[in-house]
């Protein structure tokens, strides 16, 4: 099986190329990334040369491209994760949001058409992944399920929901073998810094300011990024054609709480005196339409497909921190910008 993943130098796509080339040596990889500011080859580093690996550098905006590559590789299966990621960077430049996530993968569910209407037992699986943000904002009680009504409220959401509805779309009229799942926050290693626990994690090394958007309480459900990719594995080979599934940790955390946990636990791990980085925390404007709450029902994956979360949130965010200050490179890099060098290092001739 040859496998297109897209978005795989991103933070999510990278544990799920690690996960896919390691565990399936029959299977063959193509990671397909831009490398956008959020995608950097070196997350991959340990995989890169293992033979059922492969990396293009492409934008999927790009349809004669995206055509090419499809007639090319003649592809069994795409993994879809590719996308403009940020809610703050879609509240200055919405449009960025339209051009990856919706024209990009509509783009790739036409080539994916193709494919399939040539020889319908050879392109079997178009696999979008998606978030929990489509369904809006929740008050103090309930979770999204799998049937909650869409109702995106940032530039971000609006422009995932929109990319679901297409998938469905191409699942109903053309009979395009679709799955799509939609997971929760995630953390973890390979996290870019500019999302909330990677931005915290590196400001405490620093000492720097905590921003805390509001007042802190907006809660999210937090899922350990190898528990995502673990997910995906098992829907992707798994689920009914045409299904949704949602992915989340039962593990919803005020933003305040969250960073409070983080500063204790990096007190003790940097050898600070307890109480020392809370005084980093500052309170800063909300952001424009901020969701409140979300939270996640995964009974369904749970109970139809048997997976659950590996970790608890402590245990998941104390690995989390060490491999930070463990990997003081990565970080240095990708703050500084010098990442982009690499796939000229290491894939230019
Ligand atoms: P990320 O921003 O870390 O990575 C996105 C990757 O897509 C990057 O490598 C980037 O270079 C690439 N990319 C962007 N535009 C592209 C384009 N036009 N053509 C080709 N490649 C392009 O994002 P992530 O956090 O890893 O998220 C991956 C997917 O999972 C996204 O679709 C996101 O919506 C979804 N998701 C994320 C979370 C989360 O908590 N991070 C939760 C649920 C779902
Ligand atoms: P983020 O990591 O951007 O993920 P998302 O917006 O996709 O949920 O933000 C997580 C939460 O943290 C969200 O409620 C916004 C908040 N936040 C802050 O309070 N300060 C920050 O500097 C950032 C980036 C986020």
């Amino acid at each position: 099986m040859k496998i297109l993943i897209t978005g795989g130098a991103g933070f999510i796509g990278s544990h799920l190329v690690r996960l896919f080339v390691n565990k399936y040596p029959n299977y063959t990889i193509v990671n397909l990334d831009k490398l956008t500011y959020a995608g950097n080859l070196a997350n991959l580093t340990d995989i890169e040369n293992k033979p059922n690996y492969s990396f293009v550098k492409g934008d999927i905006v790009d349809a004669t491209f995206i055509n090419k590559l499809f007639a090319d590789h003649q592809f069994n299966a795409v993994i879809h994760l590719a996308a403009e990621s940020h809610v703050d960077r879609s509240i200055t430049n919405p449009l960025e949001f339209v051009y990856t996530n919706v024209i990009g993968t509509v783009n790739l569910l036409n080539a994916a058409k193709e494919l399939h209407k040539a020889d319908p037992s050879k392109f079997t699986k178009f696999y979008h992944v998606s978030t929990d943000e489509v369904y809006g904002s929740l008050g103090d009680t309930g979770l999204f399920t799998e049937t909650t009504a869409y109702d995106p409220h940032s530039p971000y959401s609006a422009s995932k929901a929109s990319s679901d509805h297409f998938v469905r779309a191409y699942h109903d009229t053309y009979k395009l073998p679709c799955v799509i799942s939609n997971c929760s926050n995630n953390y973890g290693p390979f996290h870019f810094p500019e999302k909330l626990i990677p931005l915290c994690i590196n400001n405490i090394k620093n000492n720097k300011p905590l921003p805390i958007y509001g007042k802190g309480e907006n809660i999210r459900d937090w899922l350990f990024v190898e528990d995502h990719a673990r997910a995906i594995d098992v829907i992707f080979h798994t689920a009914a054609l045409g299904s949704t599934y949602n992915i989340g940790g039962h593990n919803e955390w005020t933003n305040i709480d969250v960073i409070r946990l983080l500063c204790d636990m990096m007190d003790e791990k940097l050898g600070r005196p307890k109480g020392t980085n809370q005084q980093l925390i500052t309170y800063v404007t909300d952001r424009a339409g901020h969701d409140l709450r979300y939270a996640i029902d995964s009974s369904k994956l749970q109970n139809d497909l048997g997976w659950k979360p590996s970790l608890q949130f402590e245990e998941g965010l104390s690995k989390t921190v060490d491999w930070y200050l463990q990997n003081e490179e990565w970080l240095t890099n990708v703050t500084s910008g010098a990442y982009a060098n690499y796939y000229e290092k290491q894939y230019s001739h």
